[in-house]
Parts: structure tokens; C-alpha cells; sequence
């Protein structure tokens, strides 16, 4: 099925809002995930809205937030989220840690006690939408072996990075520290589709291509991805004196308990160093000099990161954005949720 950006905010909207949600988070919400949807990256876009449906109505998502804001000093604050929508406080917060770069050229903003906010090159791209660069992690399920480990100790630990460049052309690059997110694990479940053996174990530890019997999930390349995790862990965890580690809530444990997660966004205003004008040209000439390399055998060309993304999001204006149909039926049924994700284990079915 394809829908319009707006068919598609319309339906979540509704949906996450009979859920629990007020209108306005609810809205909130489905901007992050509209915005997945139509960057292409399916994994953390619709195709979760069940999951936060069901964590709505059993009060694991808190539907009356009392968010803070405070500043620790010229150039840092906290945000507590009060494990209300984390697309919602990662938002709000963002736009604080925009405003304090724009007066004092760095910010550095943690987010407290918020649930899953999604895909993370929404909120770095708020920042390059306003002429900044945006940098976030957050913490994720402890879900993947530590390198050398046999059980899970870190999350999927994302990290994102964004940098304005001329005419609207951001570089926007966005990946969990594991070979896959484990969204990717649950889009290839909801197709029935196999997965490369390179992606995950099964209990035993031993690769899987069974999406179904995905234990935990590999950091990509060894020990460097298993490093990037950690760092991500105590920058989101640790600094903000949150649980780390294994002691991160999982997704799927309890939906009717916040889950206090962490995520750090550090805003960095380019006019206090190189200077806007000239830092945007030459992001524009890095985009214009990688297209320019002359492509691998097998590759059509160099794209930057977050090229694709773009360019599928300008197919999708056009074309409406694809939406597996069984996720559609959902979104426009009268079901809230089907009970399909309490299942106190670590893993969704
Ligand atoms: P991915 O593997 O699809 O892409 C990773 C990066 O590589 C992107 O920046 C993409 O633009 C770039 N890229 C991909 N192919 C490219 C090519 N041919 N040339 C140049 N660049 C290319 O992303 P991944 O790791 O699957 O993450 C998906 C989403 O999951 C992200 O938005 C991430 O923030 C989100 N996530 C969120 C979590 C959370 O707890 N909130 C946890 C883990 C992931």
C-alpha cells in the first residue's frame, strides 16, 4: 500500500492518540516515524506504531509527562522526559540544545527517563535544518554480544550525525553499532524474510539466518563496533546517571513500566569555528568530491551518507511511501494493540 506523507501521519496520529497519547504527542510521535518511513528506513517507522500502541495502554509510556528542562551551565542541561514519548522529549529537547548553540556555539543536552524515540536522524536533522551540526546516541535493549562475549551485554547503541550543507542538502549519517538494528530483524519478520548469517546468533551463539531465532545481535566490525557501543553507553548512560549495561530495560520486558532510557544530543554552532558560509561550501564540495569518485566495480556510484535516504524521500513525495499491508490493515482497523509484545522476554515474537 502506498500513502502520502500525510495519509500516513494521519493514521499513526490517530491511532497512538486512541491509544493514550494527548493529540499533540501523539502528532509528535508520528513525525519521527513518518519521517523513517519516508527516508526509507521502514524499520523505525509504522511498523512500530503496534508496539507503542500496546506500551501506551498498559502505562509503560507515561501519557502525562511532566517534562523539565534544566541548565547545568552556559552550555549544558538536563531533560528529564519522565518516560513519557521519547520521540516527544528528544524533540523538545533538541530544540533547547538548538537554541543554546545558536547563543553559545556548543550544547551539550542530556535526555533522561524517555522510551524509544526511533530513528535518530530526525532530531540531528533538526539541528542541520537550522544551519548546526547535530550529533546523538542513545541507549538501546541490551541485545548484542560484547566482542568475544557469548551474551548480550550493550544495546543496538545508535549513533547520528548531521551537517548542513548548501541548498537544503544535508550530510545525514544514522547507524545502530551492530551489523543490523534489531528493527531490520523484525522488518525481515514481518516478510518472512531470511537474514544474512553475518547479522545475528541464535541461544547457542551460533550465526542464524532465521529472523525468528535471533538471540543477539553482532556489533559491526569486532572489537571497533563492540568500542562504539561502550562509548555510546556511558554517554547516554553513565553521564546522565542512568542504568548502563545490562541493566538497560528491555523493549519488550514489561510494557507497563517506564523504561528510563538516555540519549545525548550535542549541537556544535559552525560560525564559532570555521564559519557558517564557508563550513556549508565545504560540505557542499565533500558531497560534490565523493559523487565524483570514480565507483568500485559493482557500484553504480559514491553516495554521501544519507544520499539515498534523500533521494528515496523525494521518490516517496511522489509516489506516496510504501507500507506493508499487513501493518496498513492495523493502522486502520479499530484495534488498539493485540497483546503481541508483553511477552517479559527480551525479544518480541
Ligand atoms: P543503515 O544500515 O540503514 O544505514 C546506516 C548509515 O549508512 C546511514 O547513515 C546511511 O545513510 C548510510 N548508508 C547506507 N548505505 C549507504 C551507501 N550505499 N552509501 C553511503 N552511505 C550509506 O542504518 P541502521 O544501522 O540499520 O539504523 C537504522 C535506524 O535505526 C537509524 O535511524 C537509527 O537511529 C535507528 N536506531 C534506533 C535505536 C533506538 O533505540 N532509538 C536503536 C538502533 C537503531
Amino acid at each position: 500500500m502506498r500513502l502520502s506523507k500525510e495519509q500516513l501521519h494521519e493514521l499513526i496520529s490517530k491511532k497512538i492518540h486512541n491509544a493514550g497519547l494527548t493529540e499533540d504527542h501523539a502528532a509528535g510521535v508520528a513525525d519521527v516515524l513518518v519521517h523513517a518511513d519516508a527516508r526509507g528506513v521502514h524499520s523505525h517507522g509504522a511498523m512500530r506504531v503496534e508496539y507503542y500502541a500496546e506500551r501506551i495502554a498498559k502505562g509503560g509510556i507515561n501519557n502525562n509527562p511532566e517534562f523539565s528542562f534544566e541548565k547545568t551551565g552556559p552550555c549544558s542541561a538536563i531533560f528529564d522526559g519522565d518516560n513519557g514519548s521519547g520521540h516527544v522529549a528528544a524533540k523538545l529537547a533538541m530544540d533547547e540544545a538548538i537554541n543554546m548553540a545558536k547563543e553559545n556555539g556548543i550544547a551539550v543536552v542530556g535526555v533522561r527517563r524517555i522510551s524509544h524515540s526511533g530513528a535518530l536522524s530526525y532530531f540531528v536533522q533538526q539541528a542541520s535544518d537550522a544551519d548546526l551540526i547535530g550529533i546523538s546516541v542513545c541507549q538501546s535493549d541490551p541485545m548484542v554480544v560484547p566482542f568475544g562475549g557469548a551474551e548480550p551485554y550493550y544495546g543496538t547503541n545508535p549513533i547520528a550525525f548531521s551537517a548542513p550543507g548548501k541548498d537544503g542538502k544535508h550530510i545525514t549519517f544514522d547507524m545502530a553499532t551492530t551489523i543490523q538494528a534489531w528493527g531490520k530483524i523484525l522488518h525481515a519478520r514481518s516478510k518472512n524474510e531470511p537474514i544474512p548469517d553475518s547479522w545475528a546468533v541464535d541461544s547457542s551463539g551460533e550465526p542464524t539466518t532465521d529472523p525468528f531465532k535471533v538471540n543477539a545481535l553482532l556489533p559491526i566490525a569486532g572489537p571497533k563496533g563492540y568500542g562504539l557501543m561502550m562509548m555510546v553507553d556511558v554517554l547516554s548512560g553513565i553521564l546522565l546517571g542512568l542504568p548502563f549495561g545490562n541493566k538497560v530495560s528491555s523493549m519488550y520486558h514489561d510494557l507497563t513500566e517506564g523504561r528510563n532510557l538516555g540519549q545525548l544530543h550535542i549541537v556544535i554552532n559552525p560560525e564559532y569555528f570555521a564559519g557558517l558560509s564557508s563550513f556549508k561550501e565545504a560540505i557542499a564540495q565533500t558531497i560534490q568530491e565523493l559523487n565524483n569518485i570514480k565507483p568500485a566495480t559493482g557500484y553504480n556510484q559514491v553516495y554521501y551518507p544519507g544520499q539515498r535516504s534523500a533521494e528515496r524521500e523525494e521518490t516517496y513525495e511522489k509516489d506516496g511511501i510504501e507500507i506493508v499491508d499487513d501493518i496498513y490493515e492495523y493502522l486502520i482497523s479499530d484495534v488498539i494493540h493485540n497483546n503481541a509484545y508483553d511477552n517479559k522476554s527480551p525479544f518480541a515474537k
